[in-house]
């Protein structure tokens, strides 16, 4: 590892949980400031039963902080949450992401990590089977959904007698992924607009047209736009699902709202429509919820043609460089997408088949449809889905 000043003048907070790996975290200090960081250590009270206060301010050259109490009185929690530019957890215990994923505060280390907006990157250590326990796996997961990226853990001798995942990454090995979440992404000023979510479309005061759109897809695309630098405009429809990290989002009701949404967002480099919004409205929605009278039998809704977003973004003054649209079919989904390529005047249509679980699902099996071709994507999680569609975005706008 050749260390040169590619951290220079970067501002790196390192929280210290308790693992018999705490040690590591001095000579990862001492790697970082090598490469130009400054380096301020937050240990927890299981992490300074490892390392010690002095250890930690002798490597990193900087004073200590462990108290929340103390800190509060000397520079508080959110001022050294703002301070970071990369919050660190090495070694992250199983108990530390527990309480990250719980956002628990009750100690300096938890406050700042829910205060920071820098990015978090976790460094687990820990015995295998703690590691594989549901528990660590479900908080991994949520973790990494709100957008923390994980080094490791790997294989290799534990503290104990036992093999499986669960040693921390050496701090040599840890520096390439540190560097990576300081340099600037392939989308860095962008901007790029995304769909996301259902619409709702009223009937009347109670009542809503709607779909089981859950905007995963969506919403990872955006959140994945923005891990590669893009300014991100997520208008979404009434979804369930946090909002993903860094990204501006608005918030829309019904196919009307949406499009008055996107185009006061614009101009933007890319728009991608992944929104399920709804083609028809009820032409009046009716202003008293509607009763149901003895005798009177079902009513009939008169239904109404909502606008086209993809469309009308499509052919817009102020039309994105690169317009994508989706395509949920049920049957012969190509030559449906190649159709609405054409009509809807988009650039690529990313066509997927939604006749079995993927609305709503986790997964997502699609075909992106441009006026070169059909490119088969293998079935593979939403994330990673729109992680790839948001380095297919990159290259086309480079
Ligand atoms: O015509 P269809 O609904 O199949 O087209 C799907 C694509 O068009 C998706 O990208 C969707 O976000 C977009 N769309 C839209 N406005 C509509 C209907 C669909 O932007 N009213």
């Amino acid at each position: 590892m050749t260390l040169g000043a590619m951290l220079q003048g970067r501002r790196i907070l390192l929280v210290v949980s308790g693992s018999v790996a705490a040690f590591k975290a001095l000579a990862l200090a001492r790697l970082l400031r090598a490469d130009g960081a400054t380096v301020r250590a937050v240990p927890t009270a299981a992490g300074l039963r490892f390392v010690t206060k002095e250890s930690l301010a002798a490597l990193t050259g900087e004073p200590v902080m462990d108290d929340l109490w103390a800190a509060e009185s000397e520079i508080g929690h959110i001022r050294l949450a703002r301070w970071a530019e990369l919050v660190l957890v090495a070694p992250a215990s199983a108990n530390r992401l527990a309480a990250m994923a719980a956002g628990l505060a009750d100690d300096l280390a938890g406050c700042v990590l829910l205060a920071t907006r820098a990015p978090v990157l976790a460094a687990p250590a820990m015995n295998p089977a703690m590691w594989g326990h549901p528990a660590t796996v479900a908080n991994v997961a949520l973790l990494r959904a709100r957008g923390v990226r994980f080094i490791g853990p790997v294989e290799g001798a534990m503290a104990e007698p036992e093999s499986g995942p669960g040693r921390l990454v050496e701090p040599d090995a840890m520096l390439p992924a540190i560097r990576a979440a300081f340099a600037a992404g392939p989308l860095e000023g962008r901007h790029v607009l995304v769909t996301s979510g259902p619409t709702h479309e009223p009937i009347d005061p109670v009542r809503f047209i709607a779909n089981r759109s859950s905007g995963r897809q969506g919403h990872g695309i955006a959140a994945a736009c923005a891990a590669l630098g893009a300014r991100v405009t997520l208008v979404s429809g009434p979804v369930a699902i946090p909002d993903p990290p860094g990204v501006l989002v608005r918030r829309v009701e019904t196919a009307r709202e949406m499009l008055l949404a996107c185009e006061a967002a614009l101009p933007a480099d890319a728009a991608i429509c992944a929104a399920a919004v709804a083609d028809w409205r009820v032409a009046r929605e009716a202003g008293q919820k509607m009763k149901k009278e003895p005798g009177m039998g079902a009513p009939t809704l008169e239904m109404a043609l909502n606008p086209d977003i993809l469309a009308t973004l499509s052919a817009h003054a102020l039309r994105p460089r690169l317009v994508v649209g989706f395509a949920a079919e049920t049957e012969r989904v190509v030559a449906h997408a190649q159709a609405k390529l054409a009509r809807k005047g988009c650039d690529w249509v990313v066509a997927n088949d939604v006749s079995g679980d993927v609305m709503g699902g986790a997964e997502n099996a699609v075909q992106i449809v441009t006026a070169g071709g059909v490119e088969d994507w293998p079935r593979m999680p939403k994330e990673e889905v729109a992680a790839r569609l948001a380095r297919r975005v990159a290259e086309a706008l480079s």
